[in-house]
């Protein structure tokens, strides 16, 4: 026991799932706190997973940060500093040792930094040993981190509801995971790290052009998208989430500077999944901010889907997900 700090633990453990987005999160308002453009819906993944320890300790005087076995002592710390910082202003002026591990490679367009805020913001609070706050504030906390790691905070499918207010822009479960067992066979075609961050990347979209109308278009196609998922009728889910990731990709590319994510490999995918629809295999092809095809199936058909990715895409790593949980705490830790 701390005397100081009576009973808290000052350290606990948190695992959450990384997310792939149906209708996408590209573009912020100015200002801080990754406030979105627009709304946007997620499937959180059950086998893309970080794991993360916080241990605060009177004794240190900076935070030491390890990432996947790495003290990294660029931005990447930075942005966890500043994270534990805003923590920290709710409880108290602690250091932490933080010790943070995926199960699939980082800066990927894996969405690392979704699950890992996620894990991180949890992992944080609980140290403190004064209880969970409400999901929607954990939502909200974990949102000024990394926009989409406060769909990560909840399993299922996740809407983030965008807003002007710091306090109304919080995630909450669309659907339960158990709704659709809908299947994401993410294929890592590449693992260089990207040429601009996405954070960067939501800056340079406030002023693209063709936001104000593709604005207005998803205000029609994120209730189609929740109508086709409350039927369960993929041909129409599908159809809006390969068009809406090509609609993002679309502004990405042509922002100035350019964001441009997809890679020869990718254009491949986006080949192939036209001739498979042909001979009747049910899959969309979405990305992030990424080259790595994410192919979205209904489970009887993600068998075929990922012999098929095999085949085009021989050894390369795949990672196969279905519906995950939401962040939960574990009772063991990595420090
Ligand atoms: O939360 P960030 O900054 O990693 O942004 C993620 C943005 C996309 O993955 C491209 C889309 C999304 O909604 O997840």
């Amino acid at each position: 026991m701390n005397e100081a700090f009576g009973d808290a633990p000052l350290r606990a453990t948190a695992r959450a799932g990384a997310n792939i987005a149906f209708i996408k999160y590209w573009g912020t308002l100015a200002g801080e706190g990754n406030l979105p453009l627009n709304s946007s819906l997620s499937m959180t993944l059950s086998d893309a997973v970080t794991v993360t320890t916080v241990a605060f300790d009177p004794d240190l005087r900076v935070d030491e940060i390890y990432l996947d076995g790495e003290r990294p002592l660029d931005h990447r710390a930075e942005r966890v500093t500043r994270h534990l910082d805003r923590v920290r202003a709710e409880y108290y002026p602690l250091h932490a040792r933080v010790v943070s591990v995926n199960s699939f490679p980082a800066g990927t367009g894996m969405a690392s930094s979704a699950s890992g805020f996620a894990a991180l913001t949890v992992a944080a609070v609980a140290a403190f040993g004064e209880g969970l706050p409400d999901p929607r504030t954990l939502s909200v906390w974990a949102r000024r981190g990394s926009g989409s790691a406060c769909r990560s905070i909840h399993g299922g499918f996740v809407e983030w509801h965008a807003a002007e207010a710091d306090e109304d822009s919080y995630a909450e479960v669309a659907f339960e995971a158990d709704w659709w067992d809908l299947r994401d066979v993410a294929v890592i075609v590449s693992a260089d790290a990207k040429a601009i961050s996405s954070a960067r990347g939501h800056r340079i979209a406030q002023a693209h052009p063709f936001m104000p109308t593709r604005r207005e278009l998803l205000q029609r196609r994120l209730p189609a998208l929740k109508a086709a998922m409350l039927q369960r009728d993929f041909e129409t889910f599908g159809a809006l989430v390969e068009q809406e990731s090509l609609e993002m990709h679309a502004v990405m590319i042509s922002s100035t500077p350019s964001c441009l994510y997809l890679v020869p490999e990718t254009i491949s995918f986006l080949h192939a999944v036209r001739r498979w629809r042909e001979d009747g295999v049910q899959v969309a092809l979405t990305l992030d901010a990424g080259p790595n095809p994410h192919l979205i199936c209904p489970a009887e058909h993600a068998d075929e889907v990922q012999r098929r990715a095999e085949a085009l895409a021989p050894g390369r790593t795949v990672v196969h997900s279905r519906p995950g949980p939401g962040v939960t705490l574990l009772e063991e830790h990595l420090v």
